[in-house]
C-alpha cells in the first residue's frame, strides 16, 4: 500500500508554503506531539512518581512548549505578511466553501463529487486555520499561567486550569483529523509536499485550489502563453 503520492520532480511545479512556514509547522507538529503525550498522565493523574517518570514527564512537557512558543514567535516575527494573507484568505469564507465542506463527508467516503473552485485554503482547511491555531494559543496563554501562578490572579489561575484541558481536547480531535487530511487520505498526498518540500505539482493546485492558482500562477501563465 502507497500510503503518501510521489513526488514528481519531472512536471511543474509551483510554491505553496514559504520555509517559516514549513520550520513553523513541523517544529510545531514535534513540540505540540511532545507537549500531548507528556501532558496527558499529568492531565489524568496517572502513574506513580517512585520512578520519577511524571517528573520526568513534567520537565519534557515545560520544555517543549517553551519551544513551541518559540516558534509561535519566530512565526510572526518572520512571516507577518503571511500571516495577514492566510486572515485575507480566511475572511473569503462564502458559498464554494460551505459547499466544500457539505460535499466533503460524500467524497471522504470515495463517491464521485465535484467540488466548488477553491481559493488558498479550501472550507475544511479555513475551518482548520481557526480552531487550531486558536486551540494553540490558549494553551500556550494558560500554560504559563498555570507555571507562574504568582503573576496573575487567583481567578485567571483557576480559569487556566479548564481552559488548558478543554483547549488540548478540541486541539487534539484537529490534530488527529487534519493529520490525517494532510498525509495519507487519498488524494492528499501531494498536500503534504507542499508543507514538507515547499512545492506542489501545477496540475494538483489548479485543480484543487483553482481559484488562488489563478490569481496567483494565471497571469504568469498567460504571459508565458503571449511570448510563445
Ligand atoms: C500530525 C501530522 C501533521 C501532518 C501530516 C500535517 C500536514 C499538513 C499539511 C499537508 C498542510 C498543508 C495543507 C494545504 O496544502 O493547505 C498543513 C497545514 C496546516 N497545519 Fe498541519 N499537519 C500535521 C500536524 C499539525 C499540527 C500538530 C498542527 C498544529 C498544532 C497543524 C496545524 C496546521 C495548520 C493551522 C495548517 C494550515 C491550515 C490547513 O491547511 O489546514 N498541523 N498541515
Amino acid at each position: 500500500m502507497q500510503l503518501l503520492t510521489e513526488y514528481r520532480k519531472d512536471v511543474p511545479r509551483v510554491e505553496r508554503f514559504n520555509v517559516v512556514s514549513r520550520v513553523t509547522h513541523w517544529g510545531h507538529t514535534v513540540t505540540f506531539l511532545l507537549c500531548l503525550f507528556t501532558g496527558l498522565p499529568l492531565f489524568l493523574n496517572v502513574g506513580v512518581d517512585s520512578v520519577g517518570l511524571l517528573s520526568m514527564a513534567n520537565l519534557i512537557h515545560r520544555t517543549a512548549a517553551v519551544f513551541l512558543t518559540i516558534f509561535l514567535i519566530y512565526f510572526v516575527l518572520f512571516n507577518f505578511v503571511g500571516i495577514i494573507n492566510w486572515i485575507k484568505d480566511i475572511l473569503r469564507f462564502g458559498m464554494n466553501d460551505l459547499k466544500f465542506l457539505i460535499l466533503f463527508p460524500f467524497e471522504f467516503l470515495g463517491f464521485p463529487v465535484k467540488m466548488p473552485p477553491q481559493t488558498r485554503f479550501n472550507g475544511g482547511e479555513k475551518g482548520n486555520s481557526i480552531v487550531t491555531p486558536t486551540m494553540v494559543i490558549l494553551i500556550v496563554c494558560s500554560g504559563y499561567v498555570m507555571w507562574f501562578p504568582q503573576l496573575f490572579s487567583d481567578g485567571l489561575v483557576r480559569l487556566a486550569y479548564p481552559t488548558h484541558g478543554i483547549a488540548m481536547i478540541l486541539a487534539t480531535v484537529m490534530v488527529c483529523m487534519h493529520g490525517y487530511l494532510g498525509s495519507f487520505h487519498p488524494g492528499s498526498g501531494e498536500s503534504f509536499w507542499g508543507m514538507w518540500k515547499g512545492t506542489v505539482r501545477a496540475d494538483w493546485a489548479k485543480h484543487h485550489h483553482s481559484i488562488w492558482y489563478e490569481e496567483t500562477y494565471g497571469n504568469k501563465e498567460k504571459a508565458k502563453e503571449g511570448e510563445e
